[in-house]
């Protein structure tokens, strides 16, 4: 949400934030913009809509600066305008400012700034900042700073330069991520380290509440008091082939087509870290076993995943285990203590709903155990324990590869914990085990299959709505392929539980509408197939997702995807991959945005 980029060194800036900028826009790509500092004043440009409009700008423009910040927005407060794009200026001129996260409070700030005479050009929070900064300059940089902190509540990251200061790049970071990379003639900043990647091997990551000031040959840290303190510069090893596109038309597909290789380093990794998961899971297995509780937690896919999760461990650990939204966890009161295990899932780490909720089950005695795609985050810091997907850099705002590897996490700990509680004899556990390790080559096979999947994309994109079902694990996939169909194609998707249907759904169907009716999962197979005919009978058209061992039961159907056999607990994961790829060639059929879907940025790191 909102990227923040800054150069101060002996080179031009603008192509390293122009280069930065670009590998940010996955976060925001409402409008962009950049300040340069020049010998008297700042030179800004801005451009609304994406960042290759800002370069088309600066193209005409001669600007050079050896010290820049730029910024790609995601709106929050104010609509998607030239006076709301970043960077944003102070009154008098002395201050520019980008900013990533919200002022909370900037409504009384606003307010208390205009009684005092200053006046405001955009709607935006961040504009307060710039004035703030400006009205506690005292003189002293990191005092003046420490004066507007503490006025401020909220999530930050800021960007700012100065012109009392116009060798300084500042920098301030409260609970929104910034990373400080060296290059060879000076410092990046960046809200991600993949956007450091072609510049710096090591980097810096300030911690909440901290100040820094870095001059082309010196970096200064200080506390959100104002006392020096002190970080070095750790080698970092970043991906960042697999964050180009290479050869595929859209980053979605190619991470599609990256599916079978993560998911197999995933639960690779997930045997490299067995002996360490169980001591640090010890509390819920033998011999402590006081786990009354699983808590499963993320947003969007990442709640899917959590729901996926929840299944398996209440089917193999008979612990009670509830899956809940983030956001929803953080309003509404859950019994959580000290005997519970709470499993946070998100790729990014960064996602500011999951780490409230995750905030508020630490003050409540919690077991943290965080699922996670990207080393380093906020959430890996908070948590008493991390695994770590092996996905690699997911650049499609939708996601697809980060969360067949969470299923895949999940799975793992499930099995994992329910073998050590004594619940699953050796026989079973290899099963299960071997079930898992199928698992990589099945999504394989699937996605060779992808030309057959491209061929519903001309019926689905006609349609006005689309319905999924599913009972139980296949319920898990209706969900993810709703989101997947409507967040990229704009098709309006709703997911429901196939027995369900009855209690008020089937209004919706008549003649020629749609349903894709998940039904790999055996034990719930012949309800859900009622729930199909309950449709065909009132002219609904139905496409279905079964197994191999259901095609002859599915013969009078027309659309049929057929995956391979698993295990009913995993079907969640083989079921995802055929859903995403019709919602990528649904949207493709479209002309849809697939990359950068409408109003949407990845990681979402605003409340
Ligand atoms: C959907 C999607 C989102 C994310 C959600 C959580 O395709 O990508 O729903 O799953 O915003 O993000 P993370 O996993 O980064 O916390």
């Amino acid at each position: 949400m909102c990227g923040i980029i800054g150069y101060v060194g002996k080179e031009n800036a603008v192509p390293y934030l122009l280069t930065g900028l670009q590998k940010l826009e996955y976060r925001g790509y409402d409008s962009a913009g950049i300040a340069l500092q020049t010998s008297e004043d700042f030179k800004i440009i801005k451009a609304t809509g994406r960042v290759s409009r800002l370069k088309e700008k600066l193209s005409e423009s001669t600007a050079k600066s050896m010290l820049g910040i730029g910024h790609t927005r995601w709106a929050t407060h104010g609509e998607v305008s030239l006076s709301n794009a970043h960077p944003h200026l102070s009154y008098k001129g002395i201050f520019t400012v980008v900013h990533n996260g919200i002022i909370e409070n900037y409504s009384a700030l606003r307010d208390k700034l205009k009684d005092e005479g200053y006046p405001f050009v955009s709607d935006t929070d961040t504009e307060v900042i710039a004035h703030l900064l400006e009205r506690d300059y005292n003189g002293d940089l990191v005092s003046s700073l420490v004066n507007t902190i503490k006025k401020l509540e909220g999530s930050f990251a800021l960007a700012i330069l100065c012109k009392k200061a116009p060798d300084t790049l500042i920098l301030i970071k409260k609970e929104s991520p910034l990373i400080i990379g060296k290059g060879k003639d000076g410092f990046l900043v960046a809200s991600d380290i993949n956007a450091l990647s072609p510049f710096s091997e090591e980097t810096v990551k300030l911690n909440d509440g901290e100040i820094a000031l870095i001059t082309p040959n010196r970096i200064s840290f200080y506390s959100p008091e104002g006392n020096e303190t002190f970080h070095s510069f750790r080698k970092f090893s970043y991906l960042s082939k697999s964050a180009e596109k290479g050869l595929f038309s859209h980053f979605m597909l190619k991470e599609i087509f990256e599916q079978p290789k993560a998911l197999k380093d995933t639960l690779q990794h997930c045997f490299n870290e067995k002996e360490k998961l169980k001591n640090e899971l010890s509390f819920i297995l033998r011999p402590h076993n006081k786990a009354v509780r699983i808590y499963l937690i993320g947003c969007g896919s990442a709640y899917h995943a959590a729901l996926s999760g929840k299944y398996v461990f209440e089917k193999l650990t008979a612990i009670p285990s509830e899956a809940v939204i983030a956001s929803e966890f953080c309003t509404a009161d859950f019994p959580v203590n000290e005997n519970c295990l709470c499993i946070f899932i998100s790729q990014s780490g960064e996602t500011a709903d999951t780490l409230s909720a995750l905030k508020k089950a630490k003050e409540k005695g919690a077991y943290i155990l965080s699922v996670l795609n990207v080393s380093e985050s906020s959430a890996a810091l908070l948590s008493n324990s991390v695994i770590y997907t092996k996905a690699g850099p997911e650049i499609a705002v939708a996601t697809t590869k980060a969360y067949t590897c969470q299923l895949m996490v999940l799975y793992f700990l499930a099995v994992l914990s329910a073998y050590e509680n004594k619940l699953l004899n050796d026989g079973d556990y290899q099963y299960y085990i071997n079930e898992l390790n199928s698992l990589p080559e099945k999504a394989s096979g699937i996605i060779e299959r992808q030309e057959e999947f491209s061929k519903f994309a001309k019926v689905l994109s006609a349609q006005t709505a689309v319905h999924f079902i599913g009972r139980n694990t296949d319920y898990v996939a209706a969900l993810e392929g709703a989101l997947k169909m409507k967040e990229i194609s704009y098709i309006p998707s709703d997911a429901y539980p196939s027995g369900e249907l009855k209690h008020g759904t089937i209004s919706l169907i008549e003649k020629n509408s749609l349903t894709i009716a998940l039904c790999s999962n055996d034990s719930v197979f012949k309800k859900t197939a009622n729930s199909i005919e309950e449709i065909r009978s009132r002219g609904g058209d139905v496409i279905t997702v079964s197994s191999e061992k259901h095609t002859e039961d599915l013969s009078a159907l027309q659309r049929k995807i057929i995956v391979p056999d698993t295990d009913d607990l995993f079907v969640s994961l083989t079921e995802a991959i055929p859903l995403q790829l019709i919602a990528f060639y649904t949207a493709k059929e479209k002309g849809c945005d697939i990359d950068k879907p409408r109003n949407l940025a990845k990681s979402v790191t605003v409340e």
